[in-house]
């Protein structure tokens, strides 16, 4: 009976000591950022590029843009934006709901974004609830959706 009550309350401190010891990395209000697990796959579904061609989600895609976030400049590098973006799409909910996150440089807000007229050119992570394919995409203007980055998450 002693043995039991002190093995219990050694099963305690640990349960209650985990939750401090965890670093995962969130930014205000969006989504948390998890590490997408090497048993999963992500493919490129953006058009093979022609010259300087960029590519942004066209209109058959509205209906599955679950999630977007802006950023008028740069939080860290590229590189780290574009993971951090791939990991929240991830870490979305119950990690099934988000199958495509897109990233890219000079993507225009939309109007209404935090109560924004819209129209600018800024840093854009947007989710798909739904897989995307290479039709999904249009060329977009010259300078825009510049250094896009997309990936279909499986797991
Ligand atoms: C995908 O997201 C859109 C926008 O939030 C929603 O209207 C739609 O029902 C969602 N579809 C699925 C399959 O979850
Ligand atoms: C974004 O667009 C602006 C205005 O058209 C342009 O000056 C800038 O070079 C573009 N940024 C990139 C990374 O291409």
């Amino acid at each position: 009976m002693f043995f039991s009550t002190l093995l219990l309350a050694g099963l305690v401190s640990l349960t209650v000591a985990l939750p401090t010891s965890s670093s995962i990395e969130s930014r205000a209000g969006g989504p948390i950022a998890r590490p997408i697990p090497s048993t999963c796959t992500v493919t490129n579904p953006l058009p093979t590029a022609e010259s300087s061609m960029t590519y942004q989600p066209g209109p058959s895609t509205a209906g599955a843009l679950m999630y977007y976030a802006y950023y008028s400049s740069y939080t860290t590098s590229t590189t780290q934006m574009q993971q951090q973006c791939f990991e929240q799409c991830y870490g979305f909910g119950d990690s099934t709901q988000c199958k495509t996150a897109y990233w890219a440089q000079n993507l225009t807000v939309p109007a209404g974004y935090y109560g924004s007229p819209g129209g600018n050119l800024e840093i854009g992570c947007l989710f798909f609830n739904r897989t995307l394919t290479t039709g999904d995409f249009e060329a977009a203007l010259a300078g825009q959706a510049v250094g896009a980055y997309a990936g279909n998450i499986q797991c």
